[in-house]
């Protein structure tokens, strides 16, 4: 039987597996970097970070609530994951679950999660929890000289 994970909203201290994590994703993080962050979202009440803990941690999700001038307020899966040994055992679903309880007590509506296309089993996974895709877009960045220091 897979042992069953303790969902829990994330402390600063949670900052060093959470930098693993991201590295695992494909983000790599400093701990410094994550714990600024874990602050950042912990101080703002459109964000909310949650972990998945066995005998350690093992994934987290990450939700805000967003604001848009031309479709109103909703929320969004802004980041995921489970480490690899422990997928497939329904902590994804668990964490995403969690986020979904947040974002309706925030009374959002809709739920919002942009996936890489390249991520074919994140999509297999989003349409299982009955997400559907809506549109697809490019992604534009622009590195701003001079600038850097913003802090949340
Ligand atoms: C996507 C991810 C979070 C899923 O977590 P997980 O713990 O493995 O997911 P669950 O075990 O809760 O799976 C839930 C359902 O999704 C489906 N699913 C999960 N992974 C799948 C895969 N690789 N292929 C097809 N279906 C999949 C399963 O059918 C499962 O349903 P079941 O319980 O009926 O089998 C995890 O695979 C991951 O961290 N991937 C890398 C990071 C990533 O892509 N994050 C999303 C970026 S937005």
């Amino acid at each position: 039987m897979t042992p069953v994970a303790r969902i829990r909203t994330v402390v600063p201290a949670d900052a060093a597996p959470l930098s693993a994590l991201a590295g695992e994703l494909g983000y790599p993080t400093t701990t410094e970097e994550m714990r600024n962050r874990i602050e950042g979202a912990a101080s703002d009440p459109h964000h909310a970070i949650y972990v998945a803990e066995m005998d350690a941690i093992v994934g987290w999700i990450h939700m805000s609530v967003n604001l848009s001038l031309e479709s109103g307020i909703s929320a969004e899966i802004r980041g995921l994951i489970v480490t690899e040994a422990c997928r497939g055992g329904g902590v994804g679903s668990m964490l995403v679950a969690a986020g979904e309880a947040w974002a309706k007590k925030k009374g959002c509506r809709r739920i919002r999660v942009r996936t890489n296309a390249a991520r074919e089993k994140a999509q297999a996974f989003y349409a299982k929890l009955g997400y559907r895709i809506t549109k697809t877009q490019e992604v534009f960045d622009k590195e701003l000289a001079g600038s850097g220091n913003a802090k949340y």
